[in-house]
């Protein structure tokens, strides 16, 4: 028999509620990604590279003019220029960067601070790097941070703080005063931060992205990863990348290397290029608000209560008044009965916390989420 390197984590609750929402014929807006297509031209710059031959294993790090790329954005966006050479890596999605940088740093004993509601790829790679999960929660409803309950909890035994802004799956974003915080906390100690920006240009009511390369102190300490499946609608090609001062991205590679090798090649090139016509990063925020409005319009007068998003495709719904049941017995029943699926908010936390709140993914044409609506309505 063997014995299991995970015993209590089961199947992701995405590959859960998308099988149930297929079983029932249900609209899907429990998993996070668009029901609408990318770019033309993206893809035809994937067909073009792969007609040039651009074929075989890119190096390493990743192709040069797309890390060049990357680090123009930056440079820009953020003011912090990383080197193209040591400091930026492609990586086979977000979540490959997010589990090859918590494998380089994290060793047995190592404690990990986590936020919960938390997206589910921590922890999982934090165990099975023999660390420990130190759990902070997010003050509800608006999923604020509480930095002193952070500052309880680090010890001479922390390594990592992981932050996520904007927020999966809460829509909450990071302030001023919040990095200010972190700042404060983490000066002076071993401590590395872990800033997991996916979502980096899906924000919203003219807030900004703190992303913690504008912030030259804790840049010195700070991993940040990004997915291009976010930002280009291209969920399925698992492409993403990785920001790390050189000292941190060497050991960061040295464990890329043996996991992925190098990411796609013609989607490598194809990236490059495409992100020289800015106004598709620049105008993915007004995109996304304009869903965000459109859904959260849709529940006007009914029990449902919408919460807060300020960024991310995923909004927030309290159902507490309309039914007591947990949330995910209830999340079940709306999709078999009602065939919408949605994410019950409870199991982003490792001991179930039940808030009577669900998660919904807008990155949906305005006909599906009205239909959506309208069958959730129906429970009133
Ligand atoms: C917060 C967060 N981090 C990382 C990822 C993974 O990104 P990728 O699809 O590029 O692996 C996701 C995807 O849903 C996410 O929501």
């Amino acid at each position: 028999m063997i014995s299991s390197k995970l015993p209590n984590i089961g199947t992701s609750i995405f590959a859960k509620m998308s099988k149930l929402a297929a079983d029932h014929n249900a609209i899907n807006l429990s998993h996070g990604f668009p029901d609408f297509d990318c770019h033309p031209v993206l893809t035809e710059l994937v067909t073009k590279y792969m007609r040039e031959a651009k074929n075989q294993y890119a190096p390493m790090p990743g192709v040069f003019e797309l890390r060049q790329a990357i680090a123009r954005k930056n440079k820009e966006l953020y003011g912090h220029t990383y080197d193209v050479e040591k400091e930026v890596t492609v990586t086979a999605g977000a979540t490959q960067g997010i589990y090859t940088v918590i494998s380089a740093f994290i060793k047995e004993d190592d404690e990990v601070i986590v936020f919960e509601p938390a997206y589910d790829s921590y922890t999982p790679a934090i165990k099975m790097n023999g660390g420990k999960p130190v759990y902070v929660q997010l003050q509800h409803p608006n999923y604020s941070i509480n930095w002193n309950a952070v500052k309880r909890s680090i010890n001479s035994r922390t390594r990592m703080i992981i932050l996520n802004s904007p927020h999966n799956p809460t829509g909450a974003v990071l302030k001023k005063e919040d990095v200010d915080a972190l700042n404060k906390l983490v000066n002076g100690s071993q401590i590395i931060v872990l800033s997991d920006e996916v979502y980096e240009h899906i924000i919203f009511d003219g807030k900004i992205h703190h992303s913690l390369a504008a912030f030259p102190k804790l840049a010195e300490r700070t991993i940040i990863l990004s997915s291009f499946g976010k930002t280009y609608h291209t969920t399925g090609w698992k492409m993403g990348y990785c920001l790390a001062p050189a000292t941190l991205m060497s050991e960061i590679r040295k464990i890329h290397q043996f996991m992925v090798f190098s990411a796609n090649t013609p989607i490598q090139y194809a990236y490059a290029e495409f992100m020289q016509q800015k106004h598709h990063y620049e105008e993915l925020g007004a995109f996304y608000q304009q869903k965000r409005d459109f859904f959260v319009s849709l529940f006007k007068g009914s029990k449902f209560k919408t919460l807060k998003s300020s960024g991310t495709y995923f909004q927030l719904v309290d159902y507490s008044q309309v039914s007591k049941e947990r949330d995910t017995d209830f999340a079940d029943r709306l999709t078999i009965e009602n065939k919408v699926a949605s994410i019950p908010v409870s199991v982003f936390y490792h001991q179930s916390v039940d808030r009577k709140v669900l998660r919904f993914c807008f990155a949906k044409s305005e006909d599906t989420m009205s239909e959506a609506v309208k069958r959730l309505r129906e429970i009133e």
